[in-house]
């Protein structure tokens, strides 16, 4: 189902309907009473639940909040995911995030120099990635090197990962969505809205072998560190955090 989009300023009628047009998303003039829906505002869009004002909303935002903080106090090269891809020294793999979701990830290894190419199915979430881009690209510290090294591509990864006609990345990287075992404070308001959004990717499995056969060098996968590896398919090595995973596949 499209979801409702408001927005009731006009000077951003026209962004309201390239939105609408691109993604089928339905404008609505009265706020919902309830359920999930996006909202335009002055500065950014934004997906809330109509319903419970308390949970806020997610949006997508490179260049303050935890991505600046992480960005510039987190490990960079040290972070986890950017061992599991093989960043080291000088060197920074091209990287296909199949499911990029709101693109944290991606922008980790982006803010390390890597060129990240990111691929989403949920018109939602490529709504809202799109969106923290195109306020990125105009931030002064870091909007001179965010168009050069993420690229978002609208669509399904097993299509998209299997007719691939471009350059072949070094990495794809894959994080699924998966149930949820704990109400920890930490699966807040992004996690659980998404997880009503669009529910676990159930088909996952079925990413593994396309990934592997487009990589170059790895497949790395990220999965809580209670879920069993992907496709059931015993990973090369891993690389371990307090309550995730990285299953590395060599090709
Ligand atoms: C857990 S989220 C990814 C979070 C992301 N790593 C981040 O750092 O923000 C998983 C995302 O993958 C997307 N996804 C799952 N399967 C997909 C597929 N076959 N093709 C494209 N996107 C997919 C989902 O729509 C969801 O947005």
């Amino acid at each position: 189902m499209p979801l409702p989009i408001h927005c009731d300023l006009p000077q951003r009628t026209d962004d309201l309907n390239r939105l609408v047009a691109q993604w089928g998303f339905v404008p609505v003039k009265q706020l919902p009473k309830e359920g999930l829906m996006l909202w335009l505002d002055a500065e950014r869009l934004s997906l809330r639940d109509a319903g419970d004002k308390k949970q806020g909303a997610v949006s997508v935002d490179f260049a303050g909040g935890g991505s600046r903080h992480r960005r510039l106090h987190g490990g960079g090269r040290g972070e986890a995911v950017a061992k599991a891809v093989g960043a080291r020294g000088q060197s920074t793999p091209t990287v296909l995030d199949a499911t990029a979701g709101l693109g944290r990830d991606a922008f980790v290894l982006a803010s390390i120099g890597c060129h990240v190419t990111m691929l989403e199915r949920s018109p939602v979430a490529a709504a809202l990635l799109q969106d923290g881009l195109n306020r990125a690209v105009m931030d002064s510290e870091i909007g001179d090197w965010i168009s050069d090294r993420m690229t978002l591509i609208p669509g399904a990864s097993s299509d998209l990962m299997s007719d691939w006609s471009g350059e072949r990345p070094e990495v794809v990287y894959l994080d699924p969505m998966y149930p949820h075992r704990k109400k920890s404070a930490q699966v807040k308001k992004e996690m659980r809205l998404f997880q009503q959004l669009l529910g676990p990717d159930q088909d996952a499995d079925a990413l593994l072998a396309p990934a592997l056969a487009l990589a170059t060098k790895r497949v790395v996968v990220k999965r809580p560190d209670y879920a069993p590896p992907l496709a059931d398919k015993p990973s090369d090595a891993q690389i371990k955090t307090k309550t995730h995973r990285f299953d590395i596949y060599f090709c």
